[in-house]
């Protein structure tokens, strides 16, 4: 399972390309809003996708067919690589169906249930995104969701790529790769939490420690004069 960082801001994705561990990053107006107004949108996209290279989703913010379209091929016509993010609607699948016509790839996003992934994949997109967290936090079950999008997937030998999305903890990276997700798209919070664990931190700490008492006794024993 791939990763992705669900991110516009450029120091998290820095710090975490910095890591290795990135294959795209994936945006959403929500996310553009949270960082300064000042900055021109498309320079931010640009130096985002500069810094990690690989996938870049950038979603169109029209909610007609033809408004997507045009929104699609502004966003080409400046960032060739950009995977566009199309909203789960009617006219959301036509629009998807037109581009993978013209072969420019698509992410359908905000997909909460199996019925959605199947439409989606038939209309063309390249890239599913199915919601975690938001499920949960309506006390639905969104990796059971994802589950069966995998199970079906798996059954039917579909092509299109499933996107782990709206991610809020480690464990729904460990249970998205457990259940056949192709990619996480994770926020920059739960990719340092995974990381971490007490005992790599409390083990790293005892080694150093053990080292440099290691280096002292070793300073030391150089300075006792040899006694013949
Ligand atoms: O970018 C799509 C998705 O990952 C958004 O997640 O945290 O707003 O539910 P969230």
């Amino acid at each position: 399972m791939r990763l992705f960082v669900d991110s516009a801001n450029l120091e998290e994705i820095r710090t975490a390309a910095s890591w290795g561990i990135l294959s795209g990053v994936t945006t959403n107006p929500t996310l553009l809003a949270k960082e300064d107004p000042t900055v021109d949108i498309r320079q931010r996209l640009k130096e985002i996708h500069a810094i990690v290279g690989g996938h870049i989703s950038i979603e169109v913010v029209s909610t007609d067919t033809a408004g997507m379209l045009r929104e699609a091929e502004e966003i080409v016509s400046w960032l060739p690589e950009a995977v566009i993010k199309i909203p789960m609607t009617p006219e959301g699948m036509a629009a998807v169906r037109e581009l993978a016509r013209q072969g420019i790839p698509t992410n359908v996003t905000l997909v909460f249930s199996p019925a959605q992934a199947l439409i989606a994949a038939n209309a063309g997109a390249r890239f599913i995104s199915v919601f975690l967290g938001r499920l949960d936090d309506i006390g639905a079950d969104g990796l059971q969701v994802l589950g069966t999008v995998c199970e079906i997937w798996e059954r039917q030998g579909l092509e299109a790529e499933i996107i782990a999305a709206s991610l809020r903890h480690p464990m729904h990276l460990v249970e998205a790769a457990r259940l056949g997700a192709d990619i996480a798209t994770a926020p920059f919070r739960v990719l340092q939490q995974a990381m971490k664990h007490p005992l790599t931190e409390s083990g790293l700490h005892s080694f150093l420690a053990d080292y440099h008492r290691l280096q002292e006794a070793q300073a030391r024993a150089r300075q006792v004069p040899l006694v013949l």
